[in-house]
């Protein structure tokens, strides 16, 4: 049996559809209580709908247990609800900074917390983590995002190398996907289409469009050009049947990276080089150059010293010699 947290739309509802479609039974969560209803309906699988605020502990723990009461365990755990708020790092509010850690890595921390245990007991099961592409990659405006989903790609390294340790039968998967037609991806490419088409003031009125209502025209002006790329996303997003597709191939193959956009791979090529080549050419390597170096001058400046010392008591030797054979 599967538990899938977001699951109320986009990619988690998709996930619950095509692990249905499996014959899996599943254990629904999700903020919105009505909709997660309506979808636990919809699937034609034996599902329960817990609504469940995955940023409390204790709401989890719940839900674990009604997995447990229902099915008597849990196989899989798809970490999958998220949320996101864009903009400049100085200007994203407060209440967007939390937000964005309790539900992306917060929520994903007390999946891990409540079910791990549940599936080493078990001796069986398998944690899907629902990061980004922007976990591999920083784009700019999107930094607390990008932030909590690094989190949960460094997050699902260390949990896959502890169960190798502890209890290898247990995986781990961490998705990345690209952009993915859900209404989360909408959100973003609806608020940069009005700026592009209605200019700066064009969400003035609009709080919920968050950054993008704050605009200035001076900030207009230079992201332009990002507000055309996102409306653009449109010619490269994928579905979440397709996204869903990618989850369960990469459980299959137990996985532990997967993404729907391979040839986004070629970014994560180009940022791993960069760290690298400024790793290689850092200060820290000078300083060992140069420490090194002084290290060196002193082993030659002592043995100059050794050298000359030597010279010195054979001077003195010769010297003693010269003067005994004189005296002879
Ligand atoms: N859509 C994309 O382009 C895209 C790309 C990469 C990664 N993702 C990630 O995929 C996951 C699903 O996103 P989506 O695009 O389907 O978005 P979505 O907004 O359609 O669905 C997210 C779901 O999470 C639920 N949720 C939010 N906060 C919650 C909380 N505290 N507790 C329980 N449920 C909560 C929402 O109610 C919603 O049903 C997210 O983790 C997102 O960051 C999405």
């Amino acid at each position: 049996m599967a538990v899938v947290t977001g699951a109320a739309n986009g990619i988690g509802r998709a996930v619950a559809a095509a692990l249905g479609a499996r014959g899996l039974r599943l254990v629904l969560a999700d903020l919105e209580a009505d909709r997660l209803a309506e979808v636990a309906a919809e699937l034609d699988a034996d599902t329960v709908a817990v609504p469940t605020d995955v940023t409390d502990t204790e709401q989890v723990e719940r839900l674990a247990q009604t997995a447990l009461d229902r099915f008597g365990g849990v196989d899989l755990l798809v970490n999958n609800a998220g949320t996101m708020a864009g903009g400049p790092s100085w200007q994203i509010d407060p209440a967007d900074w939390q937000r964005m850690i309790a539900v992306n890595l917060g929520g994903v921390a007390n999946g891990v917390r409540v079910f791990v245990p549940q599936m080493v007991a078990a001796g069986r099961g398998h944690v899907v983590n629902i990061a980004s592409v922007s976990g591999l990659i920083a784009d700019p405006f999107n930094a607390v995002y990008a932030a909590t989903k690094h989190g949960v790609v460094s997050l699902s390294e260390s949990l896959r190398g502890e169960l190798s340790l502890l209890a290898p039968e247990i995986g781990v998967t961490v998705v990345c996907p690209g952009p993915i037609d859900t209404r989360m991806l909408r959100g973003l490419m609806d608020n940069a289409t009005a700026l592009v088409a209605g200019g700066p003031d064009a969400l003035r009125e609009r709080p919920e469009a968050g950054w993008f209502a704050t605009v200035t025209a001076d900030q207009y002006e230079k992201l332009t050009p990002l507000f055309g790329a996102v409306t653009d996303l449109n010619s490269v997003m994928v579905t979440p049947a397709d996204a869903a597709a990618v989850v369960l191939a990469a459980v299959e193959a137990n996985r532990l990276y997967a993404t729907t956009h391979p040839a986004w791979a070629a970014k994560v090529r180009d940022r791993s080089e960069r760290i690298i080549a400024d790793l290689l050419a850092s200060p820290t390597e000078r300083i060992r150059a140069i420490a090194l170096g002084r290290k060196a001058r002193a082993r030659v400046e002592h043995g100059g010293r050794v050298a000359r010392r030597i010279a010195f008591r054979c001077g003195e030797v010769l010297g003693g010699f010269r003067e005994g054979f004189r005296g002879n």
